[in-house]
């Protein structure tokens, strides 16, 4: 892998207050950040044009609801061409805590998703997409 090396000129108060937010963020330099950046711009731009992506779902919800265990499991059967693999955790008496790692096309991934966390009785659910690394440097 080579590296290029260019400069970039902003206004004196965004580079300070970019240095401040990296700061914040535990970055060690401006050009880790960068490359941060640009990978989130890149990846944003694979979720956007439906490329192959990786969704992490993780919902919350109470396993006595009658018959939302078996719901869910049963969507993720149907969509099992896109479940690369599932966490169940009992949390406690009631709640369960379930994690779901996918892999597809985005909006298929979505889909699934906004389906998982839209099943009644589901308490609080989110999706992370991020890229499958293929393309990404
Ligand atoms: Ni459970």
């Amino acid at each position: 892998m080579s590296l290029l090396r260019f400069g970039i000129s902003m206004p004196t108060e965004l580079s300070t207050k970019f240095d401040l937010l990296i700061k914040k963020k535990k970055y060690s330099n401006r050009s880790e950040a960068i490359r941060d950046l640009i990978r989130r711009f890149l990846i944003e731009d694979e979720i956007l044009n439906d490329s192959e992506v990786i969704g992490v779902v993780s919902i919350l919800y109470n396993h006595h609801q009658r018959e939302l265990s078996e719901k869910l499991t049963a969507v993720q059967h149907e969509y099992h061409h896109l479940v690369l693999s599932a966490m169940h955790i009992h949390l406690d008496h009631d709640n369960c805590v379930e994690v779901i790692i996918m892999q597809g096309q985005s909006q298929k991934v979505k889909n699934l998703a906004e389906t998982l966390i839209a099943t009644k009785g589901v308490k609080h659910g989110s999706l992370n997409l991020t890229s499958s690394g293929k393309n990404l440097q």
